[in-house]
Order: structure tokens, then C-alpha cells, then sequence
């Protein structure tokens, strides 16, 4: 890095404050220079000497400070921002913060800079998932501001579970490299279909696949990174929900076809990523089916095609399926692609070691009249680049070029939702 970015680091109460003096020590070897600012529970925690020992700068407190203030200085520090980092960002704070509230420095520089904003969550995975905190992470992620976790783990209460702050080195990594992604979708409504469902035959049995949901879900923290809504309608899989992203469970094709609908009239967007059953039992056996003979006959009808059901809308989102395929990998995906009507398709070629349950994947991305293709990759790197092909196929809201064709991408307005709901596509 030839300059060097000047990074106000905001330390407020949580235990994770421990970590913060490391942080300012990676962001400093990445050549950035650090002030930190922390409110008064932070200082339970820690000291300010700490971080004035590894900043070299005077750790700032006190909004009252007549020092400082005497040369308005906290308007000097807003301005003096290139970016602002609050790690670890507590509960109490993210709902200051998301109140527009100037009750001490730190929270009075957040609304007096015009620098991007970047939090790093931390706090009990109850604290986390309380519906409260939720609702200001999002009101705070429609405005701009990015979120860097929590991660999931061993928490200092106890417990386990989402909460925890990442780790300095993957903070520092991150806030120096933007994705870059951020903001092409942002105020859109992303609805994503992710793993595999579960045919019930009887109380012990059912027909399912091999899909983890690791490719759904990372399409999903790739939206939700480019600033969209998330909502992810998820077969039965292990995996943690990706930060900032709601998500429904359900088990067969006929429940993921319910969720979907239940959301569909919402979304500016809809990507099918998961592998969702072509058949279900005719009838489902309420006692386990029993060994008789040598072979057993299992009567199928079609499950209901989800993704095709929502392209038929007369009013419908931005449409992109999944294809997975053994073989002719491009001709069977564009007969997809014309069959369900669809906007946009990703093929996989499926087999061992490829797509399905395993952490890469390779996609050729097709259109009506186009194509790319996506090079092998780490799921999360796939993604963020199937939704930069999908930022650039969607329909711009007033009739000015695509993404890929205009110089500039103007910011959302204040009535986004409104004015970017009407990209959806009518028939
Ligand atoms: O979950 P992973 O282990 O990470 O694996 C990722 C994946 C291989 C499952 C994923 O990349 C993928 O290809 N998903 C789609 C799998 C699939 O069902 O493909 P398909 O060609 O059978 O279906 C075509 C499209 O129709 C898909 O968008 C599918 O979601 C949709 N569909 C299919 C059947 C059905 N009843 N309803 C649907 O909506």
C-alpha cells in the first residue's frame, strides 16, 4: 500500500475489546494509520493506554475533552477518517448507532463522517439473535453500513454459537480489501432456494440428494455482501446461516415450493440453487414400510417445479436457475434455460469432487443470447462472481443501460425499495 489509509477504530464494551489492540497492530502492518476511539464500557474492558501504546497516538474518549474540543475535534477526527472500524461492536452500540444517537464521541464521529462504516459484531448468541439487534443490523446494512460477522464458535459466556468477533488478521484482511461486490445490489430483495429436500416414504425413510447447500449459501452471503435483502429457503443441511441473512427451513419440495410462494411477491430476484426433488411419493406409509419379498415398488408423481412456477408469474423477479449436469453440460442447460423460462441459468458440471457436498465449483453462466463462464474456485469466489453476472443482466429501474454498459452506477436513493421493486419484470 503506497498511501496510507487512516483508520478510525471505534472500541466499544464487550470482551472481544481484548482483541482490538492486536487489530491495531495488523492494520498498522498493512500500512494504515489507526486512531482509536473508545466509549466508557470499552474501558472496562481495557485501558486506553494499551491502545496508545500500540497506535502511538493518544486513545480519544471523551466528547467533552475542552482540549480537543477547543479546536472542534471531533469533527477534525470525522473528517480525519477515511474509514471507520468499530471492533467489537456491542449490542447497545449497533442500536445507537442505528438511532442516530450523539451521546458520546464515538457515536457522535459515526454521524459526523462522511467515511464508510464497517462493524465487527460481538456480543451472546442470544444477544445476537434477538430480534431488536437484528432489525438494527439491518436498518444499519440499508444504509451502507458493512457488517464483518459475527462468527460462530466457543463464546466467553459459555455458550455456543454466532457472536463471536473475527479474528484481528481476517478484520484487517477484510476492511483494507472490499469486496467487490459491495453495494450492486444494495436495497434489492434477493430470495435464494439452497440444499436438497427430503421425499418422505415413510416414518424412517425418504429420497433425497447429495446437495450440501454450501453453493446456495454462499450465493447467499455473496448477495447479502453486495448490500441485497436475504432470505434463504433451505432443505436440510449443516451449515450456519450466513450474517445478515434470514432463513426458513423446510424438508420436501412441496414446503420449499410453499416458503418461496409465501415470499415471492417480495423479491426483486430469485435464484434456485437448490436440488430440488423432480419426484415425490404418490403416498406417504404412516407405518414403516416392511421387507417383503425381494423387491418393493415405489409409485413417484412429479414434485412441483419451483423455480419454473415462479417464471410463470405474470409479475415476476429476476429469474436464475441451476442446472446440474452429468454430461452436454451447455446444451442441457440452455434447454433449461428456454423450457423454464428463466432469465439466466448456472450450469455445474455434477460428479465426484465437483458441485455437489464439496467446496468448489466451476459454472457456465448463460442468458438468452449469452454466456460466461466461471473458472474453477472456492464457492464463496464463484458466487460473488454470479452475482456480479446477475448485477449486470437486471433490468435497470428507469430505463438507463445495464451495469455492464454505463460508466457509473448512480447511488440508491432514500425510497429505494420502492423505486428498485419496480425492476421487477412484467409479462
Ligand atoms: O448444495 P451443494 O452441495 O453446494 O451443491 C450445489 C448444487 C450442485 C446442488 C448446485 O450448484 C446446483 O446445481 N443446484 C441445482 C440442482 C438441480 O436440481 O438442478 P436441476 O438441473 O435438476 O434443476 C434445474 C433448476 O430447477 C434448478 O434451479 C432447481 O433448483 C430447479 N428445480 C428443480 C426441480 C424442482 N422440482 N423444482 C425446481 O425449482
Amino acid at each position: 500500500m503506497t498511501v496510507k489509509t487512516r483508520i478510525l477504530l471505534g472500541v466499544t464494551g464487550g470482551i472481544a475489546a481484548y482483541k482490538s489492540p492486536d487489530l491495531v497492530r495488523r492494520l498498522m502492518e498493512r500500512g494504515a494509520e489507526v486512531q482509536v476511539v473508545m466509549t466508557a464500557a470499552a474501558q472496562k474492558f481495557i485501558t486506553p493506554m494499551s491502545f496508545q501504546a500500540v497506535s502511538g497516538r493518544p486513545t480519544r474518549s471523551d466528547l467533552w475533552d475542552s482540549a480537543a474540543e477547543a479546536a472542534m475535534g471531533h469533527i477534525e477526527l470525522a473528517r480525519w477518517a477515511q474509514l471507520v472500524l468499530i471492533a467489537p461492536a456491542s449490542a447497545d452500540f449497533i442500536a445507537r448507532l442505528a438511532g442516530g444517537r450523539a451521546d458520546d464521541l464515538l457515536a457522535t464521529l459515526c454521524i459526523a463522517t462522511e467515511a464508510p462504516i464497517v462493524i465487527a459484531p460481538a456480543m451472546n448468541r442470544v444477544m445476537w439473535a434477538n430480534k431488536a439487534t437484528q432489525a438494527n443490523v439491518d436498518t444499519l446494512m440499508a444504509r451502507g453500513v458493512r457488517v464483518l460477522g459475527p462468527a460462530s464458535g466457543n463464546q466467553a459466556c459459555g455458550e455456543i454459537g454466532a457472536g463471536r468477533m473475527w479474528e484481528p488478521l481476517q478484520l484487517a484482511e477484510s476492511v483494507l480489501e472490499p469486496p467487490a461486490n459491495a453495494g450492486l445490489l444494495t436495497g434489492l430483495n434477493v430470495l435464494i432456494t439452497a440444499g436438497p429436500t427430503r421425499e418422505r416414504l415413510d416414518p424412517v425413510r425418504y429420497l433425497t440428494n447429495r446437495s450440501s447447500g454450501k453453493m446456495g449459501f454462499a450465493v447467499a452471503a455473496a448477495a447479502r455482501e453486495a448490500g441485497a435483502h436475504v432470505t434463504v429457503v433451505s432443505g436440510p443441511v449443516h451449515l450456519p446461516t450466513p450474517t445478515g441473512v434470514t432463513r426458513i427451513d423446510v424438508e420436501s419440495a412441496r414446503e420449499m415450493y410453499a416458503a418461496v410462494h409465501r415470499h415471492i411477491g417480495e423479491a426483486d430476484v430469485f435464484i434456485a440453487a437448490a436440488a430440488v426433488a423432480d419426484f415425490q411419493p404418490v403416498t406417504v406409509a404412516k407405518q414403516k414400510i416392511k421387507k417383503q419379498g425381494v423387491s418393493v415398488k415405489l409409485e413417484l408423481e412429479p414434485a412441483p417445479d419451483i423455480v419454473k412456477s415462479v417464471a410463470d408469474m405474470a409479475k415476476r423477479p429476476f429469474v436464475v436457475g441451476f442446472a446440474a449436469e452429468t454430461d452436454n453440460v451447455e446444451d442441457n442447460a440452455r434447454s433449461k434455460l428456454k423450457r423454464k423460462k428463466l432469465d439466466m441459468i448456472a450450469a455445474n458440471q455434477v460428479g465426484d469432487g465437483i458441485a455437489f457436498d464439496c467446496e468448489d465449483n466451476a459454472l457456465t453462466v448463460l442468458w438468452p443470447g449469452g454466456k460466461s463462464e466461471v473458472t474453477r474456485g472456492p464457492k464463496i469466489d464463484v458466487a460473488r462472481t454470479l452475482i456480479g453476472l446477475i448485477a449486470d443482466r437486471l433490468p435497470p429501474p428507469d430505463g438507463s443501460p445495464r451495469r455492464g454498459t454505463r460508466k457509473r452506477r448512480p447511488p440508491p436513493p432514500a425510497d429505494s425499495r420502492a423505486r428498485l421493486r419496480s425492476r421487477r419484470v412484467r409479462r
